[in-house]
């Protein structure tokens, strides 16, 4: 009777250890990835992105890209893909975002084209004062 009460138990905790794996893993896979927090800012002078260009800055540990896209002005997005977290890769021949890991594709304002992002890519907030891009 010890062993079999025992022999219950270990079932339970493994049972209980793989129950909250599982839930632990839903939860992690539904929550957005390409949050930003941290209320940082980071400071590009306008020169350094011509019309047509992007920049590569991180963003309270997170990778941004700020785009001069024509006619339009200035962006940025989180480069972190809304699927399962990769870092995506701006083709700016083609104006997209493509991931690396699963073929994501996202648009030039970052909409999914194609692939299983289930979101748009996280768009950083921007401002501009003077002759400097305010990004964050
Ligand atoms: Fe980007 Fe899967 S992580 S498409």
């Amino acid at each position: 009777m010890k062993r079999r009460g025992f022999l219950l138990s270990l079932i339970s905790l493994f049972g209980l250890s793989a129950l909250s794996s599982f839930v632990y893993s839903a939860f992690r896979y539904l929550l957005p990835t390409s949050e930003v927090s941290g209320g940082g800012i980071q400071r590009i002078k306008k020169d350094e992105i011509p019309s047509g260009r992007s920049k590569d800055i991180v963003l309270n540990n997170i990778p941004v890209i700020v785009i001069n896209i024509p006619q339009k002005g200035y962006v940025a997005y989180s480069k972190v893909c809304t699927h399962l977290g990769c870092i995506v890769q701006f083709d700016p021949e083609k104006r997209v975002f493509i991931c690396p890991c699963h073929a994501g594709t996202f648009d030039i304002n970052g909409n999914v084209i194609s692939g299983p992002p289930p979101r748009p890519l996280t768009k950083i907030p921007l401002r501009i004062e003077g002759e400097e891009i305010i990004i964050g």
